[in-house]
Parts: C-alpha cells; sequence; structure tokens
C-alpha cells in the first residue's frame, strides 16, 4: 500500500504513477491497476462539470469527489487538490478547509497551487498532520493573472523563482511536489536540487513521476493540452452504447423477454 510517506521516500527509484479520479468506479480501476496517487483534482471542473476554467469549482464539490474517490481506493495515496480562494487568504479558514478534505472526505493529503503564500500554510498544515503535496509551474487557478495556460519557467529569472519556490516548499514540509508545463530541463534541474519527488505533467521524462488528466488519458475530454497523451477511446465506446440503445428502444428489440417478468398470479385487470 501507498502512503505518504513511501511516495516521499521514493523519489530515484521506480517512476511514481499518478492519474486523476472523480468518482468511486475510475477510482476502482486506476487503484487496481497500481496507480500509486490518485489526485481528486480540481480539473474537476473541465472535466466533469462543464467549466472553462478551474476557478469556479468549491471546496463541497471537492469534498464529496473525493469521499467518493476514498471509498473505492484501497491501495493509492488520496491527494485532494484545494480549490481556488479555499486557501491562502486567511490562515484559520485554510487550516479548517484543508483539513475537512481529510477529516470529513478521507484524503490523505492536500494539494496546493504554490507561491510565496502558500510557505507558512505549508507548515502549518504539515505541523497538524495534514500532508501537502505542492504545484509549480502552470498553476491553473491563476489563468487571469498568467492571461492563458502558458508555459512557465522559460527563462533564467522565472526558473530560478521556481527553484527558489520548490525548495522553500519542500523545507516546510511538503511530501512532493507537482511541476506543471514547465521546459524539460528546468523540471530536471528541479528534481535534482530536491530530496521530494517531483511529478511532472507537460515537464519532460526526468521528473521522479508523472500524472495526467484521467479523462485525457481515457479519450473522454472534449479538450486536452498538447503534453497529455491518448490511451484509449472511451468516447467512442460510450457513443456506440448510447447509439446501441436509442436503436434497441426505437425498433422494439429493448426489452427482450429476458428483461421482462410476466406476475403468472395477476390476472387481467380490465
Ligand atoms: O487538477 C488537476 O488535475 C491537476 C493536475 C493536472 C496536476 O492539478
Ligand atoms: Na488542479
Amino acid at each position: 500500500m501507498a502512503t505518504v510517506r513511501s511516495v516521499r521516500r521514493d523519489a530515484g527509484d521506480d517512476p511514481l504513477t499518478m492519474l486523476t479520479a472523480y468518482d468511486a468506479p475510475t477510482a476502482r480501476v486506476v487503484d487496481d491497476a497500481g496507480v500509486d496517487l490518485i489526485l481528486v483534482g480540481d480539473s474537476i471542473g473541465n472535466a466533469k462539470l462543464g467549466y472553462e476554467t478551474t476557478l469556479p469549482v468549491t471546496l463541497d464539490e471537492i469534498a464529496s469527489a473525493t469521499a467518493a474517490v476514498a471509498r473505492a481506493a484501497e491501495d493509492a495515496v488520496v491527494v485532494a487538490d484545494v480549490p481556488f480562494l479555499s486557501y491562502g487568504a486567511d490562515e484559520a479558514d485554510s487550516v479548517q478547509n484543508c483539513g475537512r478534505l481529510l477529516k470529513e472526505a478521507a484524503a490523505d493529503a492536500v494539494k496546493l497551487e504554490c507561491g510565496p503564500h502558500t510557505v507558512d500554510l505549508t507548515d502549518r498544515l504539515t505541523d497538524l498532520g495534514i500532508p501537502v503535496m505542492a504545484h509549480l509551474g502552470l498553476t491553473p487557478q491563476h489563468v487571469n493573472q498568467l492571461g492563458g495556460f502558458h508555459r512557465q519557467g522559460t527563462d533564467q529569472d522565472a526558473a530560478a523563482r521556481m527553484l527558489e519556490l520548490a525548495r522553500e516548499h519542500e523545507a516546510a514540509g511538503a511530501f512532493s511536489l507537482v511541476l506543471e508545463h514547465v521546459p524539460g530541463n528546468v523540471a530536471a534541474d528541479i528534481t535534482d536540487a530536491l530530496a521530494i519527488p517531483t511529478i511532472g505533467i507537460g515537464a519532460g521524462p526526468d521528473t521522479d513521476g508523472q500524472v495526467l488528466v484521467v479523462d485525457d488519458v481515457l479519450g473522454l475530454s472534449e479538450q486536452s493540452p498538447p503534453f497529455s497523451e491518448q490511451f484509449g477511446d472511451v468516447r467512442s465506446e460510450m457513443e456506440r452504447a448510447v447509439d446501441g440503445y436509442v436503436d434497441a428502444v426505437e425498433s422494439g428489440d429493448f426489452p427482450a423477454d429476458e428483461h421482462t417478468h410476466v406476475a403468472e398470479d395477476v390476472d387481467e385487470l380490465y
């Protein structure tokens, strides 16, 4: 069974695998495949809730999805993403909100999109027993500030600032670090500089692990980022099944005798 402790020690060993999941049946498939960590990402906003960004996702939505995933996952570490403005503005509120994801939703850890404002919070949360996965590079909750979903850390100053923030979050107690949409050489250097494992998405092959959005992997997303990879075509299979159902009802083939029970003891009613 994977734990926050085993993940922390994994840096440099076998690549860590992480996928998102937002519901119990998907979490079961992901867990059965032996994935080390399941992220209940705020990507639920795009993947499941029909939003354009992650900003509208609420703590209640993440808590509900996390509880479902935690009920299904037996071996994977369940990490709950903390939504936009549910952390960072006020420390006491941040602690209560993050704590709720462990206390009520049975997450094993939380993930925070990081900046200078999350260093002290990471320290406080880990002191309290709430493991923190940090996240640097493209932090999609900053889309309005960033002016789009662009690659980050592409010049010397920005890459050096990212490394500095990575070190500060490691020192504050983060057990791992997601690096999203950063140049592969920058991700490799940050990985070398840290003792905790890095988990990349759009960050090249030299991080300690990889994460993707499960809907992108399955071929369910309407739009997926250029750095993701589709490993199946679940959407086509869903379309085939739904078309089959509609055709069968319209043609009278469904329901058939085997789907139908006749109560022998009931006489004709009129
Ligand atoms: O919400 C999410 O799915 C994420 C991953 C892309 C790291 O934050
Ligand atoms: Na996220």
